[in-house]
């Protein structure tokens, strides 16, 4: 297990609605901003009282933190003991993004960005349903530097309805003409109760997607963009370190609502909607929904489950004799660690069925 503590703090507010996207984020509800953030700073001062450790990492994601005014979410962020050298990283939207902000973020403890680029083909941003112009991101990007962010990530996603291979081979070559320290790369998915999933006709196709991500993985491995997990990519030292705490069953604490959290086998996650997160908080009472406790057996495979996808791999005995033959292709063995191969990346889900149930 990672022995480092999580914090990830929700904003539940957006611009607009992506066609694609089931994140718990709402487009009529700005004017809760103030109120939320009063209630997640209460809710997080109750964490500290209560022992909370310091945290190694903490992820503000959304949502579109950027809605917010930087001031009030740093002082947000302030309210959360962190370890020395805490990774802090806020995901941000490249229409929001201006210098004043990267400086104010930098100067609040932040210390990563995350930018939803997406895509820099503007028909295939229009097909996601993205509002935002792609020379701001290029902007963006250069604002994030110049207020002295040394580690960002980019954000891209493939198999858009209407997304050719020439249109997918450009994004990749702009992200790539960039610089980044570290991309994201993920295969568009159809999510229940999203516009996109009641248009068939736009649905991705698995061929085109299996495509596109070997075009991804082969641009990047030529430039220094090592893949560390399925979807992403980074130079050496830039990996994300609050992403490899959940890849590795760290504990968090999650703020806001719809935010998750776990503790030691103990999962919960806070109601769906500000107003009600709010109202609890302001009671005084605890804003969790729900929760579930994962039995030994099942923390060990989903263990397992989470450790295939990643470049540390899993222990040699976690497959069969007879499944390693048969999936030679897509399995290989690195001293004593069984690790996908690009194959096997492709076919992660199939591959993460065989594995054994006792290790
Ligand atoms: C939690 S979202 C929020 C980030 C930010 N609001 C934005 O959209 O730029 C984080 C990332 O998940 C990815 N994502 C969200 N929904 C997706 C979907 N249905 N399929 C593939 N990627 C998705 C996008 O790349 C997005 O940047
Ligand atoms: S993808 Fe990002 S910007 Fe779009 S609705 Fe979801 S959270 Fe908001």
């Amino acid at each position: 297990m990672h022995p480092g503590f999580g914090v990830y703090i929700h904003i539940p507010f957006c611009a607009k609605k992506c066609d694609y996207c089931a994140f718990a984020t709402f487009t009529d509800r700005h004017q809760l901003t103030s109120d939320y953030l009063t209630a997640m700073r209460t809710h997080i001062r109750r964490s500290v009282a209560d022992s909370m450790p310091k945290a190694t990492s903490v992820f503000v994601g959304g949502g579109t933190p950027t809605l917010v005014p930087a001031d009030e979410l740093i002082s947000v962020l302030a309210e959360i003991p962190l370890a020395s050298g805490a990774e802090v990283t806020v995901e941000c939207n490249p229409d929001d993004i201006t210098l004043a902000m990267m400086k104010s973020f930098r100067a609040g403890g932040v210390n990563r960005i995350s930018i939803g680029v997406q895509s820099t083909v503007e028909h295939v941003l229009k097909s996601l349903g993205r509002t935002h112009n792609p020379e701001n991101v290029v902007r963006s990007v250069a604002h994030v530097r110049e207020a002295g962010f040394e580690s960002f990530n980019l954000d891209i996603i493939y198999g858009a309805a209407g997304e050719s291979i020439s249109d997918w081979q450009k994004t990749v070559a702009d992200v790539t003409s960039l610089d980044p320290p570290h991309v994201s790369a993920y295969g568009l998915t159809v999510e229940a109760n999203t516009a996109l999933a009641s248009q068939l006709d736009r649905h991705p196709d698995d061929d085109d997607q299996a495509d596109k991500y070997i075009i991804v993985d082969e641009i990047f491995s030529t430039t220094g963009l090592n893949n560390y997990e399925i979807s992403n990519w980074a130079k050496s030292g830039h990996e994300c370190e609050h992403n490899s705490l959940y890849w590795q069953q760290g504990n968090y604490e999650g703020f806001g609502s719809a935010a998750h959290a776990h503790l030691n086998g103990r999962r919960w996650w806070n109601v769906r909607t500000p107003e009600r997160y709010i109202e609890l908080v302001t009671a005084g009472e605890s804003p969790e929904s729900s929760s579930e406790t994962l039995d030994a057996q099942t923390r060990k495979r989903e263990a397992l489950q989470l450790l295939v996808r990643t470049r540390e791999g899993v222990p040699i005995g976690s497959f069969s004799d007879g499944d390693l033959d048969e999936m030679s292709e897509l399995l290989e063995q690195r001293q004593d660690r069984i690790v996908l191969t690009r194959a096997g990346r492709l076919l992660a889900n199939e591959v993460a069925m065989r594995l054994i149930d006792t290790v």
